[in-house]
């Protein structure tokens, strides 16, 4: 099971099952996942918070205020940071309080305010459970998109026998694994991307760069990996490094040294997305000393071409392969971007404009159009590098599915 960098919320409600949620949060911990635990009131009456905060490693949340310190608990964060929420055992009381919005515990405000999925596991005797109120209320969360982890019959708390009982923990565990795995479009797929700037030297302490800040091509990379990608990130200096453990960088300084790993990893590769910002020239020689400063010459710096790493993969490319380009333009956006498409045997270049505010080098957001080698395009407005990295992938996902 892997749920590696899933962030868990995991809602306790006051149900005699809770003591086997000790065990989700092992299992959900093990498997990878960082766990939050949000208690209601009446679950603290069921099991001790101190056993799940040391399993989860977080302090249980069950206050919309931490009694000693008045810290606020702020649902909102916790809604937006949660990849998936389980609330096991749901109550008949919390799950009306689900259905019908009353937000009066941490653990129903964070449920309204979150937008990440929702798995909800009833445990209840079986009259409750055959209550129509209760089945009502069920059928309410079910027509808001929350996933029902349907309870099993067997023994019940009141010794009656019928259904009502919590799912197993490893089953729940399982639910959410297998829901996370098929969220997994881009699985078993290998891709590359280049990324950031090349620095081309000059002497020991000077190059030839520009602007590039990675940022585009980092958050390409997570949202691959996220979509269940093998990532390969080929990067030039920058300042930062890639959110997800699960991607394989390898630095490289120049132009040159980007081309040779590349092409070292292309054929591996189902997909290539190239953002670097890859200098043109690259000075001639490098000096091996610090050119020093003379009284009345100007040093000239030879220059010669750098190889264009993504015409060259293009003119490799196997059938099957993608190649994804950028082209940053100032002027004549569209039609540059279609002349670097066929040039450099694209299969999908990614246009922006220095004229558009918010978009280009350093900034946190970015405006795209994309277009196709059927020369069909697409313009999405002004996003955050993320939504357009999540944007970029949809087009390629598509993409794939045709040549598969
Ligand atoms: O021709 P231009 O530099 O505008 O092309 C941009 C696209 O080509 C980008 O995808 C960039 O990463 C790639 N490129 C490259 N090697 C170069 C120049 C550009 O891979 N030497």
């Amino acid at each position: 099971m892997s749920l590696t960098g899933k962030h868990i919320i995991v809602g306790i409600t006051g149900g005699i099952a809770a003591y086997k949620t000790a065990t989700l949060v092992r299992l959900l911990v093990k498997g990878g996942a960082e766990v939050q635990v949000i208690m209601t009131p009446n679950a603290k009456e069921f099991i001790c918070p101190v056993t799940l905060s040391t399993l989860s490693g977080k302090p249980v949340i069950s206050e919309f205020f931490t009694a000693n310190t008045g810290q606020w608990n702020s649902h909102v964060d916790l809604g937006l940071w949660a990849d998936a929420i389980v609330i096991a055992p749901a109550t008949a009381s919390t799950i009306g309080k689900m259905a019908n919005g009353v937000a009066d515990n941490m653990l129903v405000t964070t449920y309204l305010s979150a937008k990440a999925p929702v798995f909800v596991a009833p445990a209840m005797d079986l009259d409750m459970m055959a209550h129509p109120s209760t089945t009502r209320n069920i059928n309410l969360l079910r027509s808001y998109g929350n996933h029902i982890i349907e309870p099993a019959e067997g023994e019940l708390a009141s010794h009656l026998v019928g259904k009502g009982r919590m799912e197993e923990p490893e089953n729940i565990a399982k639910v959410l694994s297998e829901y996370f795995e098929q969220d997994k479009p881009l699985k078993g797929k290998k891709i590359m991307i280049t990324a950031g700037p090349t620095y081309e030297r000059i002497d020991p302490v000077r190059f030839i760069g520009n602007y590039s800040t990675g940022k585009m091509g980092y958050a390409i990379a997570d949202e691959a990996a996220r979509r269940g990608a093998e990532v390969l990130l080929i990067s030039g200096p920058v300042a930062i490094r890639p959110e997800s453990k699960e991607v394989k960088v390898i630095d490289v300084e120049s132009a040159r040294e980007m081309y040779e790993e590349c092409h070292k990893h292309f054929a591996d590769c189902d997909i290539a997305i190239m953002t670097a910002a890859v200098a043109d020239y690259a000075p001639a020689t490098v000096a091996d000393k610090k050119i020093k400063r003379e009284k009345d010459e100007i040093p000239q710096i030879e220059l010669v071409k750098n190889p264009d790493i993504a015409a060259s993969l293009g003119a490799s490319k196997r059938p099957g392969q993608l190649l994804v380009g950028f082209a940053l333009e100032t002027n004549d956006e569209s039609a540059n971007a279609l002349d670097k498409l066929q040039r450099k045997n694209l299969d999908m270049i990614v246009m922006n404009s220095l004229r558009d505010a918010g978009a280009g080098f350093g900034t946190d957001t970015n405006k795209i159009t994309l277009f196709k080698r059927d020369t069909t395009s697409r313009s999405f407005p002004l996003k955050s590098k993320k939504e357009v990295a999540a944007d970029i992938l949809d087009e390629v996902a598509l993409l794939v599915d045709t040549t598969d």
